[in-house]
């Protein structure tokens, strides 16, 4: 098990390129179990997530080869039980059943455990596979789905906390093989579905509608494999641009979509951030003193969840009082009491932290909890007095591409010990 060591005080300056979408990956390799027929994709990150995903690609029989960042799979014969030992390393695993039961009928899945983020249930994906004429039962901690005959329906992917990504993905991937036209209302309006979208339609699927907020399938026969690259990593730029926010002096983004990040662009210019974009570069200068900030997290174009945790740590070190609402994963707020460890003065009121402001973090030993609480400790490092120590940084790498090296190569100081 790793640890980092980021010591504190360095600025950062220079390019960093944008590896692809991890969530818009994960579910783009689920889809080609939906053909018999090799697929190409380009840009895949190296990540743990990935890795999991690949495994059980494999485990249910198909071929999979990687080779830097192409990975082509071949799913000829596969089986429709997931073995519970992976699918429980990973929530996302769960985007493999609509492609299961699209293309043979049933599936069965383990049910995903907790979450440190947050309460995370399928009933969305469910209640989809069920409008498509499914019966699902579910049994000791396992899903179970027969789809003998998918039929097209109309369908709402409205829950209490707005769309749902993976369960928008899940039902566009079944009813990529149903007998006739499926509308999904309320659908999620992500960069990564309309990624997915355009990879299935390569595919030879009918889909209309990716990216707002009403999808239109029109069902097919079978579909036939396809190459396909994944968009940039919308997380990972708005990390880096959150660092460069901290410790910056002028960074710049490549291979970065300035349209996917609006919603992560907008409150760093309020807070006083010069920021130049063009078509897929995006530059952050520091420019003296910075302003607090109201945020309120939304499904997508609103203020990514996935984003929360490495803007809180940046307003720590805001002068003024800063105010952030999760309105997606209410209680994911793991970050606050390692934050408070390096002297960080937050109070916690249900989904929303109350952040006062400090001129400067301490370093500290803290524990991260999840991925993205994770860089938000290791972007809070990045400015405080001395060497924080990150433990469990396994987090870490199941969604950022060597994010040490990375920032390494503009300037930070940190390194990656053996424990
Ligand atoms: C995706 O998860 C992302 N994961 C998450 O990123 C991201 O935080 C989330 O979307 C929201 O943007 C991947 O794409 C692999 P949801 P997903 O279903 O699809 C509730 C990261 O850091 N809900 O859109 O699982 C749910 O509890 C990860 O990279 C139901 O109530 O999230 C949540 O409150 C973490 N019933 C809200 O909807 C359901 O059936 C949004 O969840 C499904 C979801």
């Amino acid at each position: 098990m790793d640890k980092i060591l980021v010591h504190g005080g360095r600025k950062l300056a220079g390019r960093v390129r944008i590896s692809g979408s991890k969530n818009s990956a994960l579910p783009i390799l689920a889809a080609t179990l939906l053909t018999k027929e090799p697929c190409v994709i380009h840009r895949v990150p190296d990540l743990s997530d990935i890795h999991y995903m690949l495994t059980i690609l494999s485990e249910l029989g198909a071929e999979v080869e990687r080779a830097s960042g192409t990975v082509r799979v071949r799913a000829e014969n596969i089986t429709t039980d997931a073995p519970y030992e992976i699918v429980r390393k990973m929530r996302a695993s769960v985007c493999i059943l609509g492609p299961l039961i699209g293309r043979e009928g049933e599936a069965s899945v383990s049910l995903p455990g907790g979450c440190v983020i947050g309460d995370r249930p399928i009933d969305l994906h469910l209640k989809g596979f069920e409008a498509l004429g499914a019966a699902v039962s579910v049994k000791s901690g396992n899903v179970r789905v027969l789809a003998p005959h998918l039929k097209g329906t109309n369908v709402s992917l409205r829950g209490k906390f707005g769309s749902t990504v993976l369960g928008t993905d899940n039902v566009m991937m079944a009813a990529a093989l149903a007998d006739g036209i499926t509308i999904i209302d309320s659908a999620a309006e992500e960069p990564e579905v309309v990624d997915l979208a355009n990879f299935l339609n390569k595919m030879g699927a009918k889909i209309e509608g990716a990216g707002s907020r009403r999808i239109v399938i029109e069902g097919v026969k079978e579909l036939h494999g396809a190459e396909h690259e994944v968009i940039p990593d919308r997380i990972e730029a708005g990390t880096f641009l959150v660092a460069a926010a901290i410790a910056g002096v002028n960074v710049t983004l490549t291979r970065a979509f300035p349209e996917h990040l609006k919603a992560v662009l907008d409150p760093l210019g309020q807070a006083g951030f010069h920021i130049e974009t063009s078509a897929d570069q995006v530059t952050l200068k520091a420019n003296g003193s910075r302003k607090p900030l109201r945020l309120d997290t939304e499904p997508y174009p609103g203020f990514p969840t996935d984003m929360q945790a490495q803007m809180c740590a940046l307003l720590t070190m805001t002068d003024g009082i800063s105010v952030v609402t999760d309105n997606v994963f209410p209680q994911r707020f793991m970050h606050v009491a390692e934050l408070k460890r390096m002297g960080a003065n937050i109070e916690l009121n249900g989904g929303t932290a109350i952040i006062h402001g400090v001129p400067k973090l301490e370093a500290a030993p803290v524990m991260a909890s999840d991925l993205r609480a994770s860089a938000a400790l290791l972007l809070a490092g990045l400015a405080a007095d001395g060497v924080t120590e990150i433990n469990r940084v396994y987090h870490i790498d199941r969604g950022y591409e060597r994010i040490d090296d990375k920032l390494n190569d503009i300037g930070a100081q940190i390194e990656r010990v053996k424990v």
